[in-house]
């Protein structure tokens, strides 16, 4: 079933984060009216926050919070969870896991309030290992999820968390829209602290060589294994195009531009006008040897996939992640 979205109220749960700031932004823009934003960081802390909005401060694990957070919304945006880059979910398994209470939570108290829709955020991480074994893999369609063999931890929750929308919707007719989305970078994200991902994480390591004089870098891996960035607008675009479509299966949302981790850091070196001596940690978390999206389906029901391209993307994210840094030695400077 198509969306109307005219006089729709929508909540956003993670909204403190990088993705559900943005989002936050953009249904504003639209004219939908975002009731509340929702995070369990204190509104400080959060990436992005926007006026006009309740911004409310909420451990969604628990029920009676989920039940504040979705009363009155037509549009339940479910973004919250506990995650990070390969750093953070190959050493915390089972924060991970824990992701369940909340979207169960979420979704039992969306089915109570009878919101009219429910998007749920999933990951590339639910796909089989053994399809991602080589640098080469072929891109993962929506198939390969099964038979089951996700990301440990991380991926189990979110393909388990799936299918309890998928059983949501075929039991209790509740309509539930759920995106795998492949690795996203962007503005207004996190860069430092142990949590970010690979371009953000590049960006900064490229910045502080360069800062600082020491015309080095440390890249986790043999820097040969591949993946697909999607830039943030992307993310957002897809986001609202699946939201509002009638799919009822998950769906790829990610870039189907395949690099490897060196091309990364060749790209951010050309923007930074620098180049480094590359040292490799071939004990770090790596994840996946290779990872790209098919886009076979997106294409098909929504003539559209993500498309702005790894370098204008990452100059964009490269410029405000030096601004951030300059900004923080400013600070500790005053
Ligand atoms: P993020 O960490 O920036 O944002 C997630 C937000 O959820 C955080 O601000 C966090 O404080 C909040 N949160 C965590 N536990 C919560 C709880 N119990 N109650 C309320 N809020 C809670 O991450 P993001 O990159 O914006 O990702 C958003 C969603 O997209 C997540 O579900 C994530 O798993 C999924 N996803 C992201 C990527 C990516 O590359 N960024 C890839 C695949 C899937
Ligand atoms: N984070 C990070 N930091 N990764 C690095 C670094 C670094 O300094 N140097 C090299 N890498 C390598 C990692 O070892 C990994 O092989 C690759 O870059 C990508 O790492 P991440 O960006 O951290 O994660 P990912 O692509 O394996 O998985 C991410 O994307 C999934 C969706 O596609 C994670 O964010 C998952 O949480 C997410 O669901």
């Amino acid at each position: 079933m198509l969306m109307d979205t005219k006089r729709k109220t929508a909540v956003v749960c993670g909204a403190g984060g990088f993705i559900g700031g943005h989002l936050v932004k953009r249904l504003l823009e639209r004219g939908i009216e975002v009731i509340r934003a929702v995070d369990i960081k204190p509104v400080g802390y959060w990436h992005q926050v926007s006026d006009d909005v309740e911004n409310l401060s909420l451990d969604l694990k628990e029920r009676h919070n989920c039940l504040l957070a979705v009363e009155g919304a037509d549009l339940v945006y479910q973004l919250a969870a506990d995650m990070g880059g390969m750093g953070f979910i190959e050493n915390n398994k089972a924060l991970c896991m824990l992701n369940v209470l909340t979207n169960t939570n979420m979704l039992l108290a969306a089915k109570e309030c009878g919101v009219d829709r429910f998007f749920y955020s999933s990951s590339a991480c639910v796909y089989n290992a053994d399809k991602q074994g080589s640098v080469n893999a072929s891109p993962l369609k929506e198939g390969d999820a099964y038979p089951a063999q996700p990301e440990d931890g991380y991926g189990w929750e979110k393909l388990f968390s799936e299918r309890m929308c998928r059983h949501f919707e075929e039991d209790f007719g509740m309509i539930c829209r759920v995106a795998r989305f492949h690795n996203v970078y962007g503005t207004h994200g996190t860069w430092i602290g142990g949590r970010e991902k690979a371009p953000a994480a590049i960006c900064r390591k490229v910045i502080e060589a360069k800062v600082s004089g020491s015309r080095e870098i440390n890249i986790w891996g043999n820097g040969q294994q591949t993946r697909s960035f999607m830039f943030i607008d992307d993310c957002i675009h897809g986001t609202e195009l699946i939201m509002n479509s009638d799919i009822e299966t998950p769906i790829n949302l990610g870039s189907s531009e395949v690099v490897t981790i060196n091309n990364l850091v060749d790209i951010v070196e050309e923007i930074a006008g620098i180049k480094l001596r590359r040292t490799y940690d071939l004990n770090a978390p790596r994840g996946v040897n290779g990872r790209n999206s098919d886009n076979s389906m997106i294409l098909d029901r929504l003539q559209w996939e993500p498309s702005i391209p790894l370098r204008i993307g990452l100059e964009k994210t490269y410029r405000w992640i030096e601004e951030e840094m300059a900004s923080r030695v400013v600070r500790s400077a005053a």
